[in-house]
């Protein structure tokens, strides 16, 4: 168990991690920090209200500033606006990216150790922006999407077959927009490939909706976008780093080579554990993949150009 985790943003997504992160007592306190007065601290005290009937002592406080926030091993940032629809991911990019500067000179000042996970999008150049600003290592500054991306691949396939969730093995790469690259070479149902399983006529449908995956849940909701799901996503990289449990996870990381890629956030598999980003994992893909790949990370470099960090 961690000391102290913090979540910057209590809007949806960031109140729904800090809940989870406390009912699965990953820290013996989780701060909630936004700009909005009252509401971080009125859903910290909501939740902790809701720990003796969930059974956990994680103390949840909601805060203004980054004075409770300070000595936190890892900072989750949701901080930002969310996507409305006939909304791009990058339509977000300049307003999120003053956000996410201001955002990580606090995180800079008053938790100096910490490991970011950022999950403000456009993601990968939010962690882009988090990176230039705190100054911290590729270690310690990774991006919540590809854990997203694959549990809603992983979800259709399930429905599609008939079996258990926990029965689909799959990874999906790349950045987290319409580009991402659902390995379908890597996708087995314990351990059969899905090539076997279902036909390319039922296979390519199901890639395609999990690349639409948040524009789907966007023109439902129709006021926001998905945070179930994504706070899971995101508390699932948290517990890996907390419980140092090592799990090779698809996140975005600052590529220094690795695919052919450097110098930009790309989702790739990764190793993480207490240190962070402890290692990128270098798999085989097909020719096919590696330039869905490259055509991926070309996207997030374009969306990088529209900001100066
Ligand atoms: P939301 O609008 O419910 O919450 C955002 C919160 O950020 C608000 O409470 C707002 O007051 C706060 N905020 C704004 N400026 C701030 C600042 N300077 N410091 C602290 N807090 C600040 O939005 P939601 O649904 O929680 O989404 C948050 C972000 O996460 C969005 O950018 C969204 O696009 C992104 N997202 C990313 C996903 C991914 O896979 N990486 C998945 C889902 C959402
Ligand atoms: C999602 O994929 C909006 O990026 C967010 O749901």
């Amino acid at each position: 168990m961690l000391d102290k985790i913090t979540v910057v943003g209590a809007g949806n997504v960031g109140a729904t991690t800090a809940q989870r992160l406390a009912e699965k007592h990953l820290a013996r306190t989780v701060v909630l920090v936004d700009v909005v007065a009252g509401v971080p601290q009125g859903k910290g005290l909501d939740q902790w209200e809701s720990a003796p009937i969930e059974g956990f002592d994680t103390r949840v406080v909601g805060a203004n500033d980054y004075g409770p926030a300070a000595g936190s091993e890892v900072v989750v940032v949701t901080a930002g606006i969310a996507r409305k629809p006939g909304m791009s991911r990058d339509d977000l990019v300049r307003t999120n990216a003053d956000i996410v500067k201001q955002v990580s000179q606090q995180i800079k000042a008053t938790c100096p150790d910490a490991i970011i996970v950022m999950v403000s999008n456009p993601l990968d150049v939010m962690c882009w922006v988090a990176k230039q600003v705190a100054g911290f290592p590729r270690q310690r500054v990774i991006g919540m999407a590809g854990v997203l991306d694959t549990a809603r691949y992983r979800a259709f396939l399930a429905e599609a077959l008939n079996v258990s969730v926990a029965d689909i093995q799959a990874m999906v790469l790349g950045g987290h927009g319409d580009t991402m690259v659902p390995l379908v070479s890597y996708t087995t149902v314990s351990g059969i490939p899905i090539t076997q399983l279902l036909p390319k006529a039922k296979l390519d449908p199901i890639v395609q909706r999990a690349r639409n995956g948040g524009a789907e849940i966007v023109s439902l909701l129709k006021t926001g976008s998905a945070y179930y799901a994504p706070s899971s996503a995101a508390v699932q990289m948290v517990e890996a780093i907390a419980l140092d449990r090592k799990r090779i996870l698809p996140c975005a990381a600052w590529l220094e080579g690795e695919y052919g890629l450097s110098g930009m956030y790309c989702g790739v598999p990764c190793k993480l554990g207490r240190g962070g980003l402890e290692q990128i994992l270098e798999v085989e893909l097909s020719s096919e993949e590696r330039k869905a790949l490259h055509a991926s990370a070309e996207a997030v470099k374009q969306t990088m150009g529209v900001i100066a960090v």
